[in-house]
Order: C-alpha cells, then sequence, then structure tokens
C-alpha cells in the first residue's frame, strides 16, 4: 500500500493524553532489551538526546535502565511535555537526570551537547519528509555517537493494517485505535527507510526489521573508528 501521511505533531490535548495512557507496555517495554542486542555490552553513561519524546515513556524507561546516563527528550507538542514533565514529577529520582525540550523539528535551537546516543521512537512515520529526522540526527550526532531509532513498519495492505489494530489494540479507546492505524499507514518499509539513509549520508547505519510490526535502525556515526 501507499504510505498515507498522518499529522505530526500530537498537540491535541485528548490526543496527547488517550496516548500517554494507552498500554505500550509489551512494545515500549521491549525497547530497552533491542537496544541492547544492538548494543552489546553498551552502558550509556554520557548524555542521550530523545528526538520526539512524546510523553516520555520509552525515555524514562531508558533513564531508569541507564542510571549513569543523563538524558534530554524533545518534542514540538506541549501537551505531550507536560504529560511527561507530569511522570518526572512522580519520579524524583530521575528529576535530576532526564530534562524536556520543546523543539519542532527542523529546528536550529536544539539543545546542545556531546551525545554519546541519538535516539527516536515513533517519530519518523510521523513526519512528512523522513530526512527531517535524518538530517537532524546527521548534524546533532558526533561521530562515534550511537544512534538507535526505532518504529513501526508498514504493512502490505491496509486490511492487514485494520488486522494488526484488531489483534493487538481493541481494548483500547476508538481514538487510539484509529491513531494505530494511521500511524501503520503512514510507516515506512525496510527499503524505504534504507533509501532515505543513503541519501542522507548515513548507509552505514544497519536497518532491521523487528518482531512483526516494528523496525530499526542503529550503528554508529562515522568518523570515530568503532563499528556497530
Ligand atoms: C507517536 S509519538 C511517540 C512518542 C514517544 N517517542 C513514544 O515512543 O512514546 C510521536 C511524537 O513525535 C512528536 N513530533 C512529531 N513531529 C515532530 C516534529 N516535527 N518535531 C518535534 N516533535 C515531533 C509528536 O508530537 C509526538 O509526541
Amino acid at each position: 500500500m501507499k504510505r498515507v501521511t498522518e499529522p505530526e505533531l500530537m498537540d491535541d490535548a485528548e490526543q496527547a493524553r488517550a496516548y500517554h495512557e494507552a498500554d505500550f507496555s509489551v512494545a515500549h517495554g521491549e525497547r530497552v532489551a533491542i537496544f541492547r542486542q544492538m548494543f552489546p555490552g553498551l552502558e550509556p553513561d554520557g548524555a542521550v538526546l530523545d528526538l520526539g519524546c512524546g510523553s516520555g515513556d520509552v525515555l524514562l524507561r531508558f533513564a531508569r535502565a541507564f542510571p549513569r546516563a543523563r538524558f534530554t527528550g524533545v518534542d514540538g507538542s506541549q501537551p505531550m511535555l507536560d504529560l511527561a514533565a507530569g511522570e518526572l514529577r512522580r519520579h524524583a529520582d530521575l528529576q535530576r537526570r532526564v530534562q524536556l525540550c520543546r523543539a519542532i523539528l527542523p529546528s536550529s535551537e536544539l539543545p546542545q551537547a556531546d551525545w554519546q546516543l541519538v535516539m527516536s521512537h515513533s517519530l519518523l512515520h510521523q513526519l512528512h519528509q523522513p530526512q527531517v529526522l535524518w538530517r537532524t540526527i546527521r548534524e546533532a550526532a558526533p561521530p562515534g555517537c550511537k544512534v538507535f531509532v526505532a518504529d513501526l513498519r508498514r504493512p502490505a495492505t491496509a486490511a492487514d493494517a485494520a488486522r494488526i489494530v484488531a489483534e493487538r489494540s481493541a481494548g483500547e479507546p476508538d481514538v487510539l485505535q484509529q491513531d494505530f492505524f494511521n500511524s501503520l499507514c503512514a510507516a515506512f518499509e525496510p527499503a524505504e527507510v534504507c533509501a532515505q539513509l543513503d541519501a542522507a549520508g548515513l548507509a552505514h547505519l544497519c536497518v532491521e526489521p523487528v518482531g512483526d510490526i516494528h523496525l530499526v535502525v542503529y550503528g554508529t556515526m562515522a568518523g570515530a573508528g568503532s563499528g556497530v
């Protein structure tokens, strides 16, 4: 099926809350384990940038998993960031190591740091122009920086997308089921992501399907020796 884009920013308060309250415990719960598979032995202990952090569920899972790292979550949606800030207030132990920042990508005002890891979860499919993400990574991530991007991948047909929604989110509110369907239809196929990386000069990053409906992009920014 052809890609069908959806609105980029999730800046409607009701939509943001529905997303925040959804049960992503399986998909998000596996994310740190997938990161560990892609980067065996790596325990981030420096600065980590999360692009499109939303209400912070994945961001805070990484912050808990890597207690020596410092995290900056960026999102363009104030309602999402407000929900993330609320979560942080409930977890005082993380407040010291996690900061949030509003920026709509592409942005010349991203926080600057010697990023050890630039990651992004479920942002790529939202972008009308996927090069926005790859250019942002290319500009922000120094040589040697690890890159980890995870997202949905687009099913072959709209009927497949509907079946996936029915199988996985039948108990969720309608608004969320519709969002999930739209996101599957807006996602990319692995071959499309490879072509995007090629065009961005990031062809050395790896693209891998994960499970039934996700893909990951991972690797090391060129210029500082090490491989994946
Ligand atoms: C599907 S949510 C994912 C949130 C979070 N990473 C997660 O996995 O739970 C995508 C997020 O990307 C944000 N977003 C979309 N386009 C953006 C842009 N151009 N600049 C900044 N944030 C953007 C949305 O506001 C939303 O919070």
